[in-house]
């Protein structure tokens, strides 16, 4: 899906990739770092800031950033992570570090980021004191869960973009891959998808999403 990237300037400074094929940005165009630090970290990591371990499972490793902010999140708190990321098409190594995260947070960030790009695909690494990863190449579609989660980073691309991904058969699974209390995070606020959110029997809540988005949803398994 992934051969025509370009790379794209962010209001806030940061960069993203713009993916021709979909017409669909990998993060806002508002503010790739501002919007990955609001939905998934403010929103998502710090409702466990105070477990001592926290297993998280992402969908769409994309650029990495994520990952990244996540790992420096637990290196700060002290709180183990284990991080499981499914990708099905993963974006260039060279492009990644083109996106120049790094120099836009920590720059001791540089050698952890070069660390998570490197990480071999399949295997558990460990790419830090409290940071574990497994980077899955492959389609959600075809994914099964073997270990449940605490916290989903549901990013994928726009219901607009991938309608398939944001219906019940991609739902459910990420039910099913949940925690009781486990909690769903996205960027998303759209109507029919909250609709499906709640008939597989997830309590939905709406939160003020980051510059440029009214709202966003938070999903909880109880
Ligand atoms: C919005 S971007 C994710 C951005 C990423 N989290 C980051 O921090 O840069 C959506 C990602 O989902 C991936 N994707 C698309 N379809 C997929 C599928 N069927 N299974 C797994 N990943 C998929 C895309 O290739 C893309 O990397």
């Amino acid at each position: 899906m992934n051969s025509h990237l370009e790379i794209k300037l962010t209001a806030d400074g940061s960069n993203t990739i713009y993916l021709h094929e979909l017409n669909e940005n990998y993060h806002s165009f508002h503010g790739a770092i501002q919007e990955a630090n609001h939905v998934f970290i403010k929103n998502g990591l710090y409702q466990f800031a105070s477990a001592s371990e926290i297993s998280i499972f992402e969908l769409g490793f994309g650029t990495g950033l994520n990952a990244l902010l996540t790992n420096l999140w637990a290196e700060i708190n002290k709180v183990k992570i284990q991080y499981t990321s499914i990708e099905a098409f993963p974006v260039p190594i060279d492009i990644c570090k083109k996106m120049d995260y790094p120099s836009k947070l920590d720059h001791s960030s540089s050698e952890v980021y070069s660390k998570l790009l490197d990480a071999e695909w399949g295997q558990l690494v460990s790419l830090s004191k409290n940071f574990f990863i497994h980077k899955i190449k492959g389609a959600i579609q075809e994914w099964s869960n073997n270990q449940n989660f605490d916290l989903i980073y549901f990013d994928a691309f726009g219901p607009r973009a991938q309608p398939e991904m944001w219906e019940l058969p991609i739902l459910e699974k990420m039910f099913n891959a949940l925690n009781d209390n486990g909690i769903l995070v996205t960027y998303c606020a759209q109507g029919q998808f909250r609709r499906n959110l709640k008939s597989l029997g997830f309590k939905v809540e709406s939160l003020p999403g980051p510059p440029g988005k009214r709202e966003m949803t938070i999903a909880i398994k109880n």
